[in-house]
């Protein structure tokens, strides 16, 4: 980050080092320092050579999304049953003429900056929805930094909210707000930190207790898009923690298998907690799913696990060379299942898509096998032709790859019990695919970013399928080491190598799936495995670049696809950077983009994470269609060493809700010398906001 601390040196670590605009301390906390160990993947695949397509075209019929309110459930999404393109159309009002005519987003774009606050556009306004510690359960005591507990902590909202998804509730003026909580950063989150070889038993119960998933009621506060949290007492119904002991349930062709099976859970059918989840989504039967990513960094003793599990821990970033990895929280002297050495398995429990069910706290949370094992970033469906649940998925690791999963069964209408459980099972079996792309123009990547002659970073693509139902179709592998050990199921069927997936979306307006690959600084350097490709052209690639994914006659239950590269993002000055052909001297600058969310008119709104442009993260939004598409206006940024996390646009356009991730986490800071004082001018605390229009009126547009 630019503040003048971050250059100096956080003791506890071994070097000041960092990737990108990123701190050290947000390296070392979020992933392990990830970025400074090899490279996971050290398979050879290779893309495919040069493969001329024609161009691309677009036949979608650019059908809208049907939202129909049910007892409990939201649906969202195109399938048979519901595919109405005149009921969509007249549900969406405006916002379908605008998508057609190609929208254009109203607001003057927030400059770039290193403020410590949050800064929106002139004519919005914004709050703090809700802050780490904040009480949910009813009885949940009061936060108080000083006097922190294990029990309390289980009681109010975790730590480092990322993933935000709002649910509405049969009353309009109430939803449910769940959200992620990612991973903690102890030396801002306890006063007299003294690092983790210090750190009391008390300290990491806390922290354990301070990961996973909080759903919470709110309801709308007047008359603008603002909302407000429910007091406890009266959102009993629903409010909930899950954490780091919650219990969960493996479903799918690799629950029950031995990879899964620990001296605690001898069925390998349960599991306990989830641990860094990151992206998520809300699937149109009105569940959340979650993606546990870089579960790596909560194990040690990777050296004495047995030498047949070696390489799987490897692939997964798992060093077996040494017993205590740098950034080991060593969590294993409260919990021995987090020491590989006494629990092999454990770390095949972590690292899948899970499905919470927030409207009704008494369900088991599920993790489906079915979505593979990998560094999930998360995952969004969207619903095929025929009604089948197609979830898009990304690994986020540097040369690793993309994936989806399509159900085997379809999704029901209604709201019936009998219809409810049908649509809870849709992710228990199905067909799990990775993709692998072709180019158009790769004689002409020469790693600088230049636009090929043809005028596109694009190409054609396949989804090569791993497993179907029960059935492996991956040769020398069986069905739950697909399941179980993923990546190397994509190194067998030589997925293309990406620059770290994060977010995999589609767009409900359009079908067209988009894709943010953050960064690869790796990317041919020298020593390193491969150069730039179409579909990440540049090497030492500080930026990222945003992919556009469009199936096979609009289907997402299709096996082939065509894509493109939208934006090559960076500082627009700079030669190496694309955004759809637009003025690159209207634009604003955007680096590392890693969520991303569509507003009801179908505009891409992309948050980003470690900003290399020496200013803060921020909130982007671009139109996808028409004269503006690649417009990018920065629409909000974070405070001092936060990530923007979320986001999430209300169905009616009047809010957007924003993640805060890691306020002040810059290099030698802590709780007593903050590098942040967001948001309320004492120490840095992670909270989610709400933004909207001060006239009420609709945000962006
Ligand atoms: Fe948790 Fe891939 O960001
Ligand atoms: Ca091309
Ligand atoms: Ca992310």
């Amino acid at each position: 980050m630019t503040d003048a601390r971050s250059k100096r040196l956080l003791p506890i670590l071994d070097a000041p080092r960092a990737h990108g605009g990123r701190s050290s301390m947000t390296c070392r906390y979020r992933c392990g320092d990830a970025c400074f160990h090899p490279v996971p993947n050290r398979s050879d695949n290779e893309y495919f050579a040069d493969m001329v397509t024609e161009a691309v075209a677009d036949r979608l019929s650019r059908r809208g999304v049907l939202r129909i309110g049910v007892a409990g459930t939201v649906a969202a999404g195109l399938s048979a049953g519901l595919t109405l393109p005149a009921a969509a159309a007249e549900k969406s009002g405006t916002a379908a003429t605008e998508v057609a005519k190609g929208s254009s987003l109203g607001f003057a774009p927030v400059p770039p900056n290193t403020l410590d606050s949050i800064v929106v556009p002139n004519g919005y306004d914004h709050d703090v929805l809700i802050r780490w510690g904040q009480p949910i359960l009813p009885g949940a005591p009061a936060f108080d930094p000083h006097r922190q507990a294990p029990a309390a902590q289980a009681m109010q909202f975790g730590y480092n909210n990322d993933f935000v998804g709002v649910l509405p509730l049969e009353r309009d003026d109430r939803a449910l707000l769940v959200v992620n909580h990612e991973y903690t950063n102890e030396e801002l989150m306890f006063p007299g930190w003294k690092g983790h070889e210090a750190a009391t038993d008390k300290q990491k119960q806390i922290a354990i207790l301070a990961h996973g998933i909080s759903v919470v009621m709110i309801e709308r506060a007047g008359r603008t898009g603002r909302w407000k949290v429910v007091p406890p007492a009266k959102a009993r119904k629903y409010n909930r923690r899950i954490h780091g002991r919650t219990t969960f349930a493996f479903t799918g062709a690799a629950a029950g298998s031995k990879l899964l099976r620990t001296s605690a859970d001898r069925t390998g059918k349960k599991a306990q907690g989830t641990f860094n989840n990151c992206a998520g989504g809300i699937t149109p039967w009105g569940t959340m799913l979650s993606g546990e990513e870089n579960f790596n960094q909560y194990f040690v003793g990777g050296d004495g696990a047995p030498e047949a599990d070696k390489a799987a821990l490897l692939r997964y970033g798992i060093p077996t060379d040494t017993r205590y990895p740098d950034a080991s929280r060593r969590w294993e002297t409260v919990d021995e299942r987090f020491d590989l050495t006494a629990e092999p398995h454990e770390a095949n429990r972590f690292g899948w898509i899970v499905e919470v069910d927030p409207f009704d706290p008494d369900s088991t949370p599920r993790k489906h096998t079915a979505l593979g094992r990998f560094k999930h970033e998360g995952a969004n469906v969207r619903l095929s032709d025929d009604g089948r649940a197609v979830a898009y998925m990304g690994d986020d690791e540097r040369f690793d790859y993309l994936y989806k999963f399509v159900s085997s069964r379809r999704m029901r209408a209604g709201s019936g019990a009998a219809v409810r459980r049908h649509n809870l099972g849709l992710l228990e079996d199905g067909t799990l695919y990775a993709a692998k792309l072709s180019f158009t123009s790769a004689d002409e990547i020469d790693g600088s970013g230049k636009l090929p002659s043809d005028g596109a970073f694009d190409g054609k693509g396949e989804w090569i399928p791993l497993v179907k139902g029960d059935r492996s179709l991956v040769p020398g592998m069986t069905v739950d080491e697909v399941l179980v050990h993923t990546r190397f199921a994509g190194d067998k069927v030589g997925a293309t190598k990406m620059d770290r997936p994060e977010d995999v979306e589609p767009n409900l307006r359009t079908g067209k799936v988009y894709a943010a690959l953050t960064n690869n600084t790796d990317r041919g350097m020298p020593g390193k495995k491969e150069g730039a490709t179409e579909v990440a052209p540049r090497n030492e690639n500080k930026h990222g670049q945003i992919l556009e994914l469009t199936e096979q006659g609009n289907d997402a239950a299709a096996t082939r696809f065509t894509w493109s590269l939208p934006i090559v993002c960076g500082d627009p000055a700079d030669e190496s950077t694309y955004f759809a052909g637009y003025d690159k001297t209207k634009v604003s600058p955007i680096s590392c983009p890693d969520n991303v969310a569509f507003d009801p008119a179908g505009n891409l709104w992309i948050s980003t994470d470690g900003n290399a442009l020496e200013a803060n993260d921020g909130l982007f939004a671009v139109p996808l269609k028409g004269e503006e598409r690649g417009h990018v206006k920065q629409f909000l940024t974070v405070p001092v060493g936060a990530e923007t996390c979320g986001p999430w646009i209300a169905d009616d356009a009047r809010t957007v809700f924003v993640a805060v991730q890691h306020p002040g986490e810059v290099d030698d800071a802590s709780f007593e010398e903050p590098a942040s004082t967001w948001p309320d001018g004492s120490y840095a605390r992670p909270a989610v906001v709400n933004v909207w229009r001060n006239d009420g009126g609709r945000v962006g547009s």
